[in-house]
C-alpha cells in the first residue's frame, strides 16, 4: 500500500551520459529507486541509446544531441562539452511538456542526472525543480576542483596539512588531470563543480567505509546531503545494459575450469592499447599457465581488427586454456567460482564489481579516475597489485603473484574480507541500506 501511494506521487526523471561506464550505474540506480516505489522516465541523448526493451517499466525519451555522425574529431572532452551545450534546450522543452501534462497522481519529483551532464542542474533551477547529481565514479573525484582550479579561481585546498591518504588521492587526481590539456577542460570541470554546489542532493556509487576520508571532505565542502547507497549493481537485479552484444559462451567455458583458477582480463569500454601491447598481453597470458578469459573488444587496438593481429600460433599454444570474447557478461563472469583474479583498467564499475566478488585485481590504469582507483585497490584496500608495464615476463610474474604465489596470499585474504564487509553494509541496518531509505525519504519531501 505504502509503495503504491509513493508510486502515484513521485516520478523521477533520469538524465544519462551516453557511455557504457555511465549508462550501467545510472540504469541500476533507476532500477533501485523504481523498487522503492518511484516511477521512472529516462531521458537520453540519441547517441548510444540504451536498449529500452530490457526495462519495460520505464519510459524512455530520446532527445536531440546534434552530434555529428562520427565523434572521431572530438578528442577526450569534446563530446561532453557538446552534449552539455546541445542538450540543454531539448531537455528543458521535454520536461516542460511533462510538467504541462502532469498527472497529480504521478508528479515529477526531481531531476536525477549524471554529474557529467551538468547542464541538467541549470534546467532544474530554471524549472524550479530539485536536481540530484549522481557521481558514477568514486566520491573522491568530487574533490577534483581542489587540485585543478580554473585560472580565475583560488586553489581552495592545498595538499599540505591533509592526511596522508587524502594527499595521496589528491595527488593522483592532480596527476590525471594535468594530462588533460584539451581546450575547455578546466571550464568543464568548473561547471561540474558549480552544479554540485547547487544540487539538492548527491548520490554516490560507493560505500562509506571504502572512501571515508574523501566523503568526509566532500561533506565539509558541499552543503547538499550525500547518499552513499552503492555499489548500485549489488542492489539492482542483473539486467543487461550493454551496448555491445554479450558473448555468454564464456560462461560454459568458465563452468569447466577449476575454482579460482581463471584470470579475467578486460579494459572496459573506452581504453585502447597498441599492437605491441596486445602481443605482449597475449604472450604474457600464454606463458602464465593459468586459464584466462580475455575480452578483446572491437576498437581495443584503434583502427584494427584486433583478433587478426594475434599471432597464428597463439591459439595453438594456449588451446582450451584460453577463451577470447569481444564482450563478456562481466558481472556474471566475476561472480563465477572459476575466476580467481581480474586484470583490469580500474574503471570504477569494474573495480566495484571486482571487490564485491572478493576478486583480487591486477591494475593497469589508463586515464582519469582509473589512476585514483588503482591507488584505492593497491595502497588503501590492499586487494591488488599494479602492473607497471605491458611486457610478457612482467605480466606472467604479476599474474602468478596475484593468483598462486604465497606472496599474494595476504592480498587474496583481504579481498575476501572486503567482500564480506561490503556485503554487511548492504544488509538491513548497514550503512548503504540506511542511506537508501534516507534518500527515498528525501526525494518524497521535495514536492509533497
Ligand atoms: C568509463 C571510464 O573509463 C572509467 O574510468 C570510469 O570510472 C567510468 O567510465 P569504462 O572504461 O567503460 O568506464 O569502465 P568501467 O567503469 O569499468 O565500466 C565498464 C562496464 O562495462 C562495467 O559495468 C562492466 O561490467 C561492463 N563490461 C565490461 C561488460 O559488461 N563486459 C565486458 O566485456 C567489459
Amino acid at each position: 500500500m505504502e509503495r503504491q501511494e509513493q508510486q502515484k506521487a513521485s516520478r523521477l526523471v533520469f538524465v544519462l551520459f551516453p557511455s557504457q561506464g555511465h549508462i550501467n550505474p545510472m540504469l541500476q540506480l533507476a532500477t533501485i529507486l523504481h523498487s522503492k516505489g518511484f516511477s521512472i522516465t529516462i531521458i537520453h541523448p540519441k547517441f548510444n541509446s540504451p536498449n529500452s526493451s530490457n526495462y519495460p517499466e520505464f519510459t524512455f525519451i530520446p532527445i536531440s544531441d546534434n552530434l555529428p555522425e562520427s565523434q572521431d574529431s572530438f578528442g577526450d572532452f569534446g563530446i561532453v562539452s557538446a552534449l552539455n551545450k546541445n542538450c540543454e534546450g531539448p531537455l528543458t522543452e521535454c520536461i516542460q511538456q511533462m510538467l504541462k501534462a502532469e498527472d497529480p497522481q504521478d508528479r515529477l519529483s526531481c531531476i536525477v542526472y549524471d554529474s557529467v551532464m551538468h547542464f541538467s542542474q541549470s534546467v532544474a533551477d530554471h524549472l524550479k525543480l530539485p536536481g540530484i547529481s549522481v557521481r558514477t565514479g568514486p566520491a573522491a573525484t568530487v574533490l577534483a576542483f581542489a587540485v585543478c582550479p580554473r585560472l580565475d579561481e583560488q586553489e581552495s585546498m592545498s595538499l599540505d596539512g591533509k592526511s596522508d591518504l587524502l594527499s595521496l588521492l589528491l595527488k593522483e587526481l592532480a596527476f590525471s588531470m594535468k594530462k588533460f590539456t584539451a581546450p575547455g577542460f578546466l571550464e568543464l570541470r568548473a561547471a561540474v563543480t558549480d552544479s554540485v554546489q547547487r544540487c539538492s542532493a548527491l548520490i554516490f556509487n560507493t560505500v562509506d567505509f571504502i572512501e571515508q576520508e574523501a566523503l568526509t571532505k566532500v561533506q565539509e565542502l558541499f552543503s547538499a546531503s550525500a547518499f552513499t547507497i552503492g555499489p548500485f549493481h549489488k542492489l539492482a537485479p542483473t539486467i543487461s545494459s550493454s551496448l555491445l552484444k554479450e558473448d555468454s559462451h564464456c560462461i560454459s567455458w568458465l563452468n569447466k575450469q577449476a575454482p579460482k583458477s581463471v584470470i579475467y582480463v578486460s579494459f572496459g569500454s573506452v581504453a585502447s592499447i597498441d599492437e605491441k601491447e596486445l602481443l605482449e598481453t597475449a604472450w604474457g597470458l600464454a606463458n602464465c599457465e593459468q586459464p584466462f578469459l580475455w575480452v578483446v573488444r572491437p576498437g581495443l587496438v584503434r583502427g584494427s581488427n584486433c583478433l587478426e593481429l594475434l599471432p597464428i600460433n597463439f591459439q595453438d599454444s594456449v588451446g582450451e586454456r584460453g577463451c577470447i570474447v569481444e564482450w563478456a557478461p562481466q558481472k556474471e563472469v566475476l561472480a563465477n567460482d572459476a575466476v580467481g583474479g581480474f586484470w583490469s583498467h580500474c574503471g570504477w564499475n569494474s573495480t566495484l564489481e571486482s571487490i564485491c566478488e572478493g576478486i583480487p585485481m591486477l591494475c593497469r590504469p589508463f586515464f582519469g579516475d582509473q589512476n585514483l582507483n588503482r591507488r584505492y585497490v593497491c595502497d588503501v584496500w590492499n586487494v591488488g597489485l599494479e602492473l607497471e608495464e605491458f611486457e610478457r615476463g612482467k605480466i606472467e610474474k604479476a599474474i602468478k603473484t596475484l593468483m598462486v604465489d604465497t606472496e599474494g596470499e595476504e592480498m587474496r585474504k583481504k579481498a575476501t574480507h572486503l567482500k564480506e564487509k561490503v556485503g554487511l553494509s548492504l544488509k538491513e541496518g548497514g550503512s548503504c541500506y540506511n542511506s537508501l531509505n534516507d534518500l527515498a525519504e528525501k526525494i518524497l519531501s521535495f514536492r509533497p
